[in-house]
């Protein structure tokens, strides 16, 4: 009797213990692995990492160029009497190359959509995607978002992820017009971004 009852004593022990070092690891948020029993996963980490920056061209047809590879798709009731053209949205495929010429070697297309979303300063809010088809990035995608005030000499995007060497990419690409003549402007993007990154598993504990 005495021993069972001290066998009790220990595991009420162990047990306030094992509460004790349980709520203590969730203070500190560890894992607990019992969490995670319907709910597998793996830790990954980052192993390396570059950070390139590199220049291409694109090719902006306007709407009004016999060839053109920008279209408007929708516009706002007020569009027509904004100042700034609120509410027009616009969709764009157009050809990426390496050098301002238009002859020169085509490494992509940038496609996606502009949306004039200022009410008061002509800006665009941009959601496009650049895709290469071609050079040393073929098949990847580097993905653009942010605001594009086009009256200034410098736009700065937002480089907002990727596919391919761009996974888990994070950096930021400046827009500069190269050159403009008849319904042709020839845009230069300088982009800054990290690439390469190597997912490595987390060693088992
Ligand atoms: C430029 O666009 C205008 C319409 O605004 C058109 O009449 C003209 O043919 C176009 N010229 C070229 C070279 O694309
Ligand atoms: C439009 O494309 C055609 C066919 O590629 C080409 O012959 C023509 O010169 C282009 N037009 C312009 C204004 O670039
Ligand atoms: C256009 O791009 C070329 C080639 O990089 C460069 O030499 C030239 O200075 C650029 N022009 C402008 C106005 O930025």
């Amino acid at each position: 009797m005495a021993k069972l009852g001290s066998i009790g004593v220990i595991l009420t022990i162990s047990c306030l213990l094992a509460s004790t070092l349980y709520v203590n690891a969730r203070k500190q948020g560890l894992d607990i692995a019992e969490d995670f029993l319907d709910f597998p996963r793996k830790d990954f980490y980052l192993e390396k990492e570059k950070v390139v920056k590199f220049r291409v061209f694109v090719q902006d047809l306007s709407v009004n160029h016999p060839n053109t590879t920008t279209y408007d798709v929708a516009q706002a009731s007020i569009t027509a009497t904004s100042p700034t053209g609120f509410g027009k949205v616009r969709v764009i495929d157009d050809l990426v190359t390496a050098q301002p010429n238009g002859n020169s070697r085509a490494l992509g297309r940038l496609q996606g959509l502009l949306t004039r979303s200022d009410l008061t300063t002509l800006a665009i809010s941009v959601n496009l995607n650049l895709y290469f088809s071609a050079g040393p990035y073929a098949g990847s995608i580097i993905s653009l978002l942010g605001r594009n005030q086009i009256a200034l000499a410098e736009r700065e995007l937002v480089v907002a992820g990727g596919t391919g060497v761009f996974r888990f990419a994070r950096g930021y690409a400046i827009q500069k017009t190269n050159s403009t003549r008849t319904n042709v402007s020839v845009l230069e993007y300088n982009i800054y971004t990290t690439y390469n990154a190597k997912l490595n598993e987390v060693d088992e504990m």
